[in-house]
C-alpha cells in the first residue's frame, strides 16, 4: 500500500501534461502589458516582447518568420516552404529568442527541422490555406525569451476573446522592395472585417473565410517582405495572454491605404492544428504513452 501515493501522483503528472499543453501560453515576463499608446508605421520592439517569434533560416539568412506554438511545433506559412522544397532540410534551421539577426546571444536557441507539414489545401494562385507547421527535431527549452503562444479554439472562442490590442512583429523590410531589418520591429494593427477588406475598392473578393485582414486604414501600419509566416497576435485583457490570431500571407505591395495585410486565420485552423501535431506523434511519444497507461493500470491495481 505504500507505493499507491506515489504512483498516483506521477500518473496524474504525466496526465496533466499530455491533456493541457496550452495551460501556460502567450504570456510575456519581460515586456509590460500593451498601453494605449499606439505605435504607428512601426518601432524596435522591446527585449522579450514576442518570446514565441522565430526566424527560419535557409544556410543562415532569413527566410520566414514563424510561431511558437508548442515545445516542438512551429507553425508557419506554406508559401514559405512549398517551391523551397528542392533544398535540403538540413540547410534550414530555426531561431528562437532571437533581437537582432546579425547577432543571436544568449538566449537565442536553435533547431533544426525534422518535418514539414503544409497544409493539403493549400491554393498557390489565391494563397487560401497558406499554413504550415514545423516539426523541430527537438524541443524549445522555455525561457523569459522562448515561450509558445496560444492559438484560438475556433472562430467563436476567437471573437469572444474580445482583443484589445493586436500587433505584427518580425525582420521584413519597412518598404515595399526594401531590405530586411537587423532589428525586430513591431506595430500595433486593427483587426479589419472581411466584408470591409473584400469591398470592390479593397481586395474585391479575394479574401476567404479562411483569412482574417489587418492593419490601418491609411496603411501606417503593414508587414512587408520578410514578415511571411510570422504572427499577427492579439492580446486578451480577460486572460491576460496573446493569442497568434493570423499567419502573415501576403499584401498588394505594403502599406498602401486600403491594402492591408493578409493573414491565414488561425481559428480556422484549429482542427488542422490539433490533428497534424497528432498524427506526427512520434513512436517515442507512443511509448510514453503505453508507459502512461501501464502505470496508471498499477495504481488502479493498488486501489
Ligand atoms: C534544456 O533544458 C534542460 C533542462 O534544464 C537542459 O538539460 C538542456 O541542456 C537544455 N537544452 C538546451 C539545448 O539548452
Ligand atoms: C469553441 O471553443 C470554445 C473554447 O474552447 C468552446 O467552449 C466551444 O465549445 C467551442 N465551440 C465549438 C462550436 O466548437
Ligand atoms: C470588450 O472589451 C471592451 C474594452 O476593450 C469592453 O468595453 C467591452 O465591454 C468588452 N466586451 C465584452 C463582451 O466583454
Amino acid at each position: 500500500m505504500e507505493f499507491k501515493a506515489p504512483l498516483l501522483f506521477v500518473s496524474a503528472l504525466c496526465l496533466s501534461a499530455l491533456t493541457s499543453p496550452q495551460d501556460s501560453c502567450g504570456q510575456r515576463r519581460l515586456a509590460a502589458t500593451p498601453g494605449w499608446s499606439r505605435i504607428v508605421g512601426g518601432r524596435e520592439a522591446p527585449e522579450g516582447a514576442w518570446p514565441w517569434q522565430v526566424s527560419i533560416q535557409i544556410r543562415s539568412r532569413h527566410h520566414c518568420s514563424g510561431t511558437i506554438v508548442s515545445s516542438l511545433w512551429v507553425l508557419t506559412a506554406t508559401h514559405c516552404f512549398h517551391k523551397f522544397l528542392g533544398i535540403s532540410r538540413r540547410h534550414f534551421r530555426v531561431l528562437a529568442g532571437l533581437r537582432v539577426l546579425s547577432a543571436p546571444g544568449g538566449q537565442t536557441q536553435v533547431r533544426s527541422i525534422s518535418a514539414v507539414k503544409m497544409h493539403e489545401d493549400y491554393d498557390d494562385v489565391t494563397s487560401d490555406n497558406d499554413v504550415t507547421l514545423l516539426l523541430l527535431s527537438s524541443p524549445f527549452n522555455f525561457t523569459d525569451h522562448v515561450q509558445p503562444a496560444c492559438t484560438p479554439q475556433n472562430v467563436t472562442h476567437e471573437i469572444n476573446l474580445n482583443f484589445s490590442h493586436c500587433f505584427i512583429s518580425g525582420w521584413g523590410s519597412t518598404q515595399y522592395k526594401g531590405r530586411l531589418v537587423n532589428r525586430l520591429q513591431e506595430a500595433e494593427v486593427e483587426l479589419i472585417d472581411r466584408r470591409t477588406c473584400n469591398l470592390i475598392t479593397w481586395y474585391d473578393g479575394f479574401i476567404t473565410e479562411n483569412m482574417i485582414c489587418a492593419g490601418l486604414e491609411s496603411g501606417a501600419a503593414d508587414s512587408c517582405q520578410g514578415d511571411s509566416g510570422g504572427p499577427l497576435q492579439c492580446y486578451s485583457e480577460d486572460e491576460d495572454r496573446f493569442y497568434v490570431v493570423g499567419v502573415t500571407s501576403f499584401g498588394y505591395e505594403c502599406g498602401l491605404p486600403l491594402r492591408p495585410g493578409v493573414y491565414a486565420r488561425t481559428s480556422r485552423f484549429a482542427g488542422w492544428l490539433k490533428t497534424s501535431q497528432a498524427a506526427s506523434a512520434s513512436a517515442a511519444h507512443r511509448a510514453k504513452l503505453t508507459l502512461i497507461s501501464g502505470l496508471l493500470s498499477a495504481a488502479l491495481l493498488l486501489l
